[in-house]
């Protein structure tokens, strides 16, 4: 039977945010990402401005309103600055969106044809959890920068026409993040199913590993996970609830802060952990820490015999190691990226494993609850 909604891979990630241009500044200067693409005033967009990065395969676009009544701004108001739309590339956005709304999908955006000189793109969007959207992008016909309404940004003005500011951006110095490994969510106590549901029944995805409480708990709060993926792999969706505990999970402290349901973290993979963290570490970005018997514990537990890493380099980095039948994970968590405690990144190596790190829950969740505890919500 023929694939009616071939998904083939993550296509980009768009944030909405309070200041793009100063978001795209920290995403370079940070990340290491690469400014390739820009819409604006400057552009003939008159009410937002979106700056696109790149590293590797990731993309992200960086996007805020310019006037109180764009619902941009309110959506920023009320989120903070945040994941709007995790987008999947498709060879036919019309048949993924009509697909979708067949399958129970609620329509956001009806597919839309944009051309300019590069070709054409197409794009169709359904809501998913709050005011979150999954956009099918058909980019097999298009081949300009980002998108019709978008121009090229370059690291330096062309000889006497000068390419105007803003389209003039250095390029960013690339940590080695290669591609989106996984996305997750954060959904209201007793919502998970629902949205399990809603991804195995539009999506066609199939639930690859449940986490129950038991597994996800600490001495005070406590989650419950389950991953949804395509079956490929390309596509790794974990959704996650809170669960009772003696003080407040971490999620409900993201749900109230983000002001609902919304992407909790993006996990970037990268080919040389140690590497990219200490480039990261280098250029400002902070991690989550677990303590130095983490590796105390894991130099007894684990069977080194089938890793090939150094623990002392692990360590001095504070990245995390698990492992499972398949092989292991290297994994690391930034502290929140913006003022809310809402988004944070992962970064993620994976030798074989298709896990998420189960084993490291514990140790990092006591981690995220004493940062919890210094914010006063725990
Ligand atoms: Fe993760």
């Amino acid at each position: 039977m023929a694939d009616l909604m071939p998904l083939q891979g993550f296509a980009h990630v768009e944030f909405f945010v309070g200041n793009a241009k100063q978001a795209a500044h920290y995403y370079r200067t940070a990340f290491g990402f690469t400014p390739i693409a820009y819409a604006g005033p400057e552009t003939g967009v008159r009410d937002r401005t979106s700056w696109v990065l790149a590293q590797g395969d990731i993309r992200f676009v960086l996007t805020a309103g310019l006037g109180p009544e764009s619902p941009l701004v309110a959506h920023q108001a009320r989120h903070g600055d945040g994941v709007r739309d995790v987008a999947f590339a498709v060879p036919d956005a019309e048949q993924a969106y009509r697909v979708a709304l067949e399958r129970g999908a609620s329509g956001a955006r009806e597919p839309v044809i944009v051309e300019d000189d590069s070709g054409k793109l197409v794009t169709a969007s359904i809501h998913a959890y709050g005011d979150t959207l999954h956009t099918f992008v058909d980019r097999s016909n298009y081949s300009g920068a980002f998108a019709p309404g978008y121009q090229a940004v370059s690291d330096r003005a062309s000889d006497g026409t000068g390419t105007k500011a803003p389209l003039v951006a250095p390029r960013g110095t690339a940590v080695g993040l290669t591609m989106v490994d996984h996305v997750v969510a954060n959904v209201e106590l007793g919502r998970m199913n629902h949205w399990v549901d809603f991804y195995a029944g539009v999506l066609g995805f199939t639930q690859l590993v449940h986490y129950d409480d038991e597994a996800i708990s600490t001495e005070y709060s406590a989650l419950m996970s389950k991953v949804l993926w395509d079956g490929t792999g390309r596509i790794k969706l974990p959704i996650n609830e809170p669960a009772q505990g003696k003080r407040k999970s971490q999620i409900e402290e993201y749900l109230d802060f983000y002001g609902g349901p919304g992407v909790q973290h993006l996990a970037l993979a990268t080919d040389d952990i140690v590497a990219t963290v200490a480039a990261l570490r280098a250029n400002g970005v902070r991690f989550m820490r677990v303590p130095d018997t983490y590796y105390a514990e894991q130099r007894e537990k684990l069977d080194w015999s089938a890793i090939d890493e150094d623990l002392a380099s692990l360590r001095e980095q504070n990245i995390l190691i698990d492992t499972d039948d398949e092989g292991y994970l290297l994994q690391i968590f930034t502290e929140p990226a913006q003022d809310r405690p809402t988004l944070f990144f992962e970064v993620i190596e994976r030798h074989g494993s298709k896990g998420f790190g189960e084993g490291n829950f514990k140790a990092l969740f006591e981690a995220i609850e004493r940062e919890q505890a210094a914010r006063g919500n725990l």
